[in-house]
C-alpha cells in the first residue's frame, strides 16, 4: 500500500494544544482580556443570529483608518482577512497578458490570484542583500505590460523592511506610470518605522490591511484593503461576501484596535526579545544563519544552505519529535525555497524556548540521518 504524504497541518492540528505554532506568523502574545469580553458580550446579544451591516462596522472602519493614519479621503473595504481582499483586486484590475512585478522569495498566494486573473508576476530575485525589491530594480522591470507592482513590507517571508525614500520612488514610480501599487502592510506594525505608500501616491495605491498579525486575530478571518474610493469601487465589483464579514470578527477587532495603544508595546517587546534568543540559537549550529536579522515582522527565515539538512526534513522532525512548527522554504520560493525554514516569534518564551532545545539537537540528528530511521506517531 502506498503510504499517504506528510501533511503537517493535519497532524499539527490535530495535536493543536501541543504545538509550539511558529509555522504561520501568528500572534500569541495579545493578553485574551483584550477580546474575550468584547467576544462575549457579542455572543450574550446574540449578534451571530442577524446579519452584519454589509459595508462593515463604521466604528471598524474608522478605527482601521485611524490605525493605519489614512485620512477621510480613503475608502476602506473590510472582507474576510486580507487574503480576500488580494483574490478580489486582482481579479477585478489584472487581465490576461498583464504582467505584476514581484519578488522571489514572497507570499505566493498572491501571485496565484495574479495567475488566476490570467496575468503573470515578473519574480525579481531578492535572496541576496537588501534582501528586498529596490527602486532601481523595479523600474528595470516595468515594461508596456505591467499593470501592478506588489510592494509587502514587511517582506513575508524574509522579515526584511523597506526604507521610506524606497517606498517613496517606488509609489511615485507606480504613479507616473500609472500602474497600481499593492502595498501589503500586514506587519507594519512589527517594524521600527513603517512607510505606507499611500499618502506618497492616494489615486494609485491599495494598501491591504490584517488584524490577524497585529491583533492576534488570525482564526477570525478579517483584514480588508483601503484605497481611493474609485479604485476601491472597482475592486469591490468583484466582492463575493455580499452580506458581510462575520460580526464576532468585527467585535473583536474593534475592541482590539481601540485599545492596542494599550497593550501593543508588550507584544512588540517581547517579540522582539524572541527573535534575539533565536538569533543566539541560530548562532551556535554550524551551517545555519539567518539572513535577515533583525526582521521587521514577527518572522524570518534560517538559512540551511550549507548546514547538510533539507528544510522539509528539519519541518518534519522538529514537528514530530519537539511540537515545533516551522515551515519549510518551498511554499515561500520557487528559486530558494530548499535552502530555508520560515519561523514566525510572536509567542510565549516557552515555545522560544522549546525550539531552542528542538533545533540544534534535530540539525545534529538530521546530519547523522539518526532520525529517518525512528519510527512517525500518526496523528
Ligand atoms: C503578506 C501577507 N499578506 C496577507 C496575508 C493574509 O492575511 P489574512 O489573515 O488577513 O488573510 C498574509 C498571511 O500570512 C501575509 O503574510
Amino acid at each position: 500500500m502506498v503510504e499517504p504524504p506528510f501533511d503537517a497541518f493535519a497532524y499539527a492540528h490535530a495535536h493543536r494544544t501541543e504545538i509550539a505554532w511558529l509555522s504561520q506568523n501568528t500572534n500569541h502574545l495579545v493578553p485574551p482580556s483584550v477580546v474575550g469580553p468584547a467576544l462575549a458580550r457579542a455572543i450574550e446579544e446574540r449578534r451571530y443570529e442577524g446579519y452584519p451591516y454589509a459595508p462593515g462596522a463604521p466604528e471598524l472602519k474608522r478605527l482601521v483608518l485611524n490605525d493605519l493614519g489614512l485620512g477621510d479621503g480613503s475608502g476602506l473595504l473590510v472582507t474576510a482577512g486580507g487574503t480576500e481582499s488580494l483574490y478580489m483586486l486582482a481579479r477585478a484590475l489584472l487581465a490576461p497578458g498583464d504582467e505584476v512585478v514581484a519578488s522571489d522569495p514572497s507570499y505566493l498566494i498572491i501571485h496565484k490570484f495574479v495567475e488566476l486573473a490570467g496575468a503573470r508576476t515578473r519574480n525579481l530575485e531578492i535572496y541576496q542583500p537588501p534582501f528586498r525589491l529596490t527602486y532601481d530594480r523595479i523600474r528595470e522591470a516595468v515594461g508596456p505590460k505591467t499593470r501592478m507592482i506588489l510592494l509587502i513590507d514587511p517582506l513575508n517571508p524574509l522579515g526584511s523592511g523597506y526604507p521610506r525614500d524606497e517606498v517613496r520612488a517606488i509609489a511615485e514610480l507606480a504613479h507616473d506610470k500609472r500602474i497600481v501599487l499593492l502595498n501589503d502592510v500586514t506587519y507594519r506594525d512589527f517594524a521600527d518605522s513603517p512607510t505606507l505608500a499611500q499618502p506618497l501616491a492616494p489615486e494609485t495605491t491599495l494598501t491591504v490591511w490584517s488584524v490577524s498579525k497585529n491583533c492576534g486575530l488570525a482564526g477570525l478571518r478579517l483584514g480588508g484593503v483601503a484605497g481611493a474610493p474609485d479604485l476601491l469601487q472597482k475592486v469591490h465589483r468583484y466582492n463575493t461576501n455580499d452580506l458581510g464579514v462575520n460580526v464576532l470578527a468585527q467585535a473583536a477587532a474593534t475592541a482590539a484596535l481601540s485599545t492596542k495603544r494599550e497593550w501593543f508595546p508588550r507584544v512588540l517587546a517581547q517579540t522582539r526579545a524572541n527573535q534575539e534568543r533565536i538569533r543566539d540559537v541560530v548562532r551556535g549550529v554550524a551551517g545555519a544563519s539567518l539572513p535577515v536579522f533583525p526582521s521587521q515582522a514577527n518572522m524570518f527565515v534560517i538559512d540551511l544552505a550549507k548546514a547538510e539538512v533539507t528544510p522539509e526534513a528539519l519541518q518534519r522532525e522538529l514537528l514530530l519529535r519537539h511540537g515545533v512548527f516551522v515551515r519549510a522554504g518551498n511554499y515561500l520560493s520557487p528559486q530558494f525555497g530548499g535552502r530555508f525554514v520560515r519561523l514566525s516569534f510572536s509567542n510565549p518564551p516557552e515555545d522560544i524556548e522549546r525550539f531552542a532545545r528542538a533545533f540544534p539537537a534535530t540539525v545534529d540528528a538530521l546530519r547523522g540521518h539518526k532520525a529517518s530511521t525512528a519510527p512517525i506517531p500518526s496523528a
